[in-house]
């Protein structure tokens, strides 16, 4: 198939539809606003970390997230990708019920971790995103000292048998987000005093040092320079050996660089999901090879 110039679309009931791709991507958009379909590329897996199965996300009356199904894998990288207002974050803060913190917001759906569902009644939230971390686009650091920010999970879980293993711990997660040369001798100074970057480190040290089985990241990089963007690109390469990481991400080649994975969301739903290089080189839906081509986005 060329995607140059023509795409094949394929429907709700698998017919598939030759789409012209010239014209103005707003053009492209409006007219394969219809013709979603249904999500395209390889959005199940065997022995999935986590399972989705027709997630519709509401604030108020207004549907944010339309009937979408995904995996994602075992220490796997899923790159999460589409144009600002399509659902990414509302996506992912389904994935440890973040947006129960949202009174407006309604989830439907399955969502199972290790196939336990994630919003069973008797499922407790703080429990569950000890398991599931979330790094946000936004640093923030708790008003403590920088040890404490990191120490806050391991006290509340109980997960350090004295202070000794904690001290450990508190260095350990230092060290693989990168920060802790810069803070060393400042561990007692208040978190919210570092700079941006460096509070955004602080905050990857302290979703790590609980030893989560997921993390989400959320932009996680957006305010980093690129030196402290290639620190946390390679933590996640590191960290993906043993956890399941999904990252939202505005930038292509970091997507290009960190996942296995890439799923391209557009106004509510997951167009097509395949496996990174695929979805970079010979994207199957007109819609993903718009955005990565920058025709919009
Ligand atoms: N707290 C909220 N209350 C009401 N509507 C919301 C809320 N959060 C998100 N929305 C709406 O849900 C839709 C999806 O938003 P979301 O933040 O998930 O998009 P996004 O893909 O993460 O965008 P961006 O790339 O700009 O971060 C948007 O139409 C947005 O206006
Ligand atoms: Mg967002």
């Amino acid at each position: 198939m060329t995607l140059d110039k023509t795409a094949l679309v394929v429907d709700n009931n698998n017919n598939s539809t030759e789409v012209n791709l010239t014209g103005s991507a707003s053009d492209t958009a409006d007219m394969l606003d219809m013709t979603i379909g249904e999500t395209v590329g390889k959005a199940l897996l065997e022995d999935a970390k986590l399972n989705v199965r027709h997630a519709n996300v509401f604030y108020g009356d207004k549907q944010a997230i339309h009937d979408i199904s995904l995996d994602i894998g075992k220490n796997e990288v899923l790159a999460m990708i589409g144009p600002s207002g399509c659902g990414k974050s509302t996506f992912l803060r389904c994935l440890n019920r973040m947006n129960d913190t949202i009174p407006i917001c309604r989830v439907e759906g399955s969502f199972l971790l290790d196939g336990e569902d994630i919003y069973d009644r008797r499922q407790d939230p703080v429990l569950l995103r000890s398991r599931v971390g979330m790094v946000f686009q936004k640093p923030n650091p708790f008003p403590k000292s920088i040890y404490d920010n990191v120490a806050y999970g391991v006290r509340l879980h109980g997960l350090a048998k004295n202070r000794a293993e904690l001290d450990e711990i508190v260095e350990k997660s230092l060290r693989r987000a990168g920060l802790f040369n810069e803070v060393k001798d400042d561990l007692h100074k208040p978190g919210t005093g570092l700079s941006g970057g460096q509070q955004q480190r602080l905050c990857i040290a302290r979703t790590i040092a609980i030893d989560p089985e997921v993390i989400l990241m959320d932009e996680p990089t957006s305010a980093l320079d690129p030196i402290a963007t290639a620190l946390i690109e390679e933590l996640i390469t590191e960290l993906s050996e043993k956890y399941t990481i999904a990252i939202v991400t505005h930038s292509m080649q970091q997507a290009a660089r960190v996942s296995n994975r890439t799923a391209y969301f557009h106004m509510g739903k997951l167009v097509e999901v395949n496996d990174t290089d695929s979805v970079f080189t010979t994207p199957q839906h007109p819609l993903t090879e718009n955005y990565i081509t920058g025709r919009f986005g």
